[in-house]
């Protein structure tokens, strides 16, 4: 395997599958009607095991047979990060890191860098970002995201989908753009005083991410529901109002909805200081593990402790691939039979077998020059083309084409 292949996996440390599904809106039917031409072939573009012919239309004009069947044609994902730091963490993995390796075989997947969100809230402070991006492809590249199967793409290299986001702000009123929950989060956290026009656009522009590649599932953290939800009202506003172009996509929360920060804290976050990074070393693990949150009320081994809802056993749920180990623990823990100490030991064993393989990896991609840029260039290319087509089938759908003939009746840019 060449080092810019990608192997198997690496051991998914019992991360499992349990509780997890598709979210679906209050009131709305899971899948919805006349999904759009989602056949519509794309120019230039490999679909694994199916044929097509270009069909000349006319005077050096060729487009794609329209009418070929392509039942193969595999539903999409697409998702994306904001390079806001330079490394993931375990409550990402957990939360859509995992779903996205998961599920790659299954779906064309889109991966994307989202660079131009970050500007909502990071106008003036963008020194970081190229570093950023280039460790965060890493991170996709060790926990096992294979850039062969995925596209990893960077959003201010298409431009394009802000013309999208654009023709969707019509489609969304100030008030419902403002009862985004996200948005009053990120005014407070960051103290803003008040938000931007780009800040209170933010999840109309996720929603052209997502529709711009015509994205089915959306695999995300738990915090980005409500983006997905309006992503769904805008997909089915567009296509009642014009013709049906888009999928109203699903969004899919990983099986820990949630991972707990090490001090006990709801949430996981580099910037709060109680996350244990992809990239962490063996000891920096050790000792963030050792001194985690447990059930403050056990003073002494011998008290009986409660499991649900401790962080240790959060995380021995997620990562200890020995499940009979953390059940054995679990029923010591109850009955006060086991010490903190053992029971954290054990976890910093599990989490080394789950991050030293991707440890590994990461130092193999990172050792192979130009790999990065390589990946991110490639997938650009090809998210590219998908976009200049819903483009065309959004312009089109709209009437947005009365001058057409200025540029020859096909794509040119
Ligand atoms: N808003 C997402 C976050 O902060 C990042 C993002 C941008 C995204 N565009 C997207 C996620 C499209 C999913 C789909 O994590």
């Amino acid at each position: 395997m060449g080092p810019g292949a990608v192997g198997p996996n690496p051991r998914k440390a019992g991360v499992g599958l349990a509780g997890e599904g598709t979210v679906t809106g209050p009131g709305h039917p899971p899948k919805d009607r006349s999904v759009p031409d989602r056949d519509s072939p794309r120019v230039g573009e490999h679909q694994g095991g199916t044929t097509r012919t270009p069909r000349p239309l006319g005077e050096g004009v060729l487009f794609w047979e329209r009418t070929v069947a392509n039942e193969n044609r595999r539903k999409r994902i697409l998702t994306g990060d904001r390079p806001t730091s330079d490394a993931f963490h375990l409550g990402n993995y957990v939360g859509t890191l995992a779903n996205r390796v998961r599920l790659q075989d299954e779906y064309d997947t889109f991966l994307l860098l989202a660079d131009l969100h970050l500007l909502t809230t990071r106008i003036n402070d963008l020194e970081e970002v190229g570093h950023n991006i280039h460790e965060l492809v890493l991170d996709y590249l060790s926990v096992g995201i294979d850039h062969e199967k995925t596209t990893i793409y960077l959003q201010s290299l298409v431009p394009e989908v802000l013309e999208l986001a654009w023709i969707f702000m019509s489609l969304v009123s100030v008030p419902r753009a403002q009862r985004i929950p996200t948005l009053k989060e990120v005014v407070r956290d960051l103290k803003l005083e008040t938000a931007s026009m780009a800040l209170l656009s933010y999840p109309v522009l996720q929603a052209a991410d997502i529709l711009m590649v015509k994205g089915d599932l959306v695999p995300v953290g738990k915090d980005q529901l409500s983006h997905v939800e309006l992503t769904r009202e805008i997909a089915r506003r567009f296509n009642d109002t014009f013709a049906p172009v888009f999928p109203v996509p699903d969004a899919l929360v990983g099986s820990v909805a949630s991972l707990p920060g090490t001090d006990g804290q709801t949430k996981m976050g580099k910037s709060l200081g109680n996350a244990i990074l992809l990239t962490d070393d063996a000891e920096t693990v050790k000792r963030k593990v050792m001194s985690m949150y447990t059930d403050p009320k056990r003073v002494r081994p011998d008290i009986p402790g409660r499991v649900q809802g401790n962080p240790v056993f959060t995380y021995h749920d997620a990562f200890n691939d020995d499940k009979a180990e953390v059940e054995e623990l679990k029923s010591r823990y109850r009955k006060g039979k086991v010490g903190d100490v053992e029971v954290k030991q054990k976890l910093v064993a599990a989490m080394e077998r789950f991050l030293e393989p991707i440890r590994e990896r990461r130092a193999r991609f990172a050792g192979h020059e130009g790999l990065v840029e390589e990946i991110i260039t490639t997938g650009t290319a090809r998210a590219k083309r998908e976009c200049h087509q819903t483009l065309e089938e959004a312009r089109e759908a709209m009437g947005l084409q009365y001058f057409r003939a200025m540029d020859g009746g096909v794509v040119t840019r």
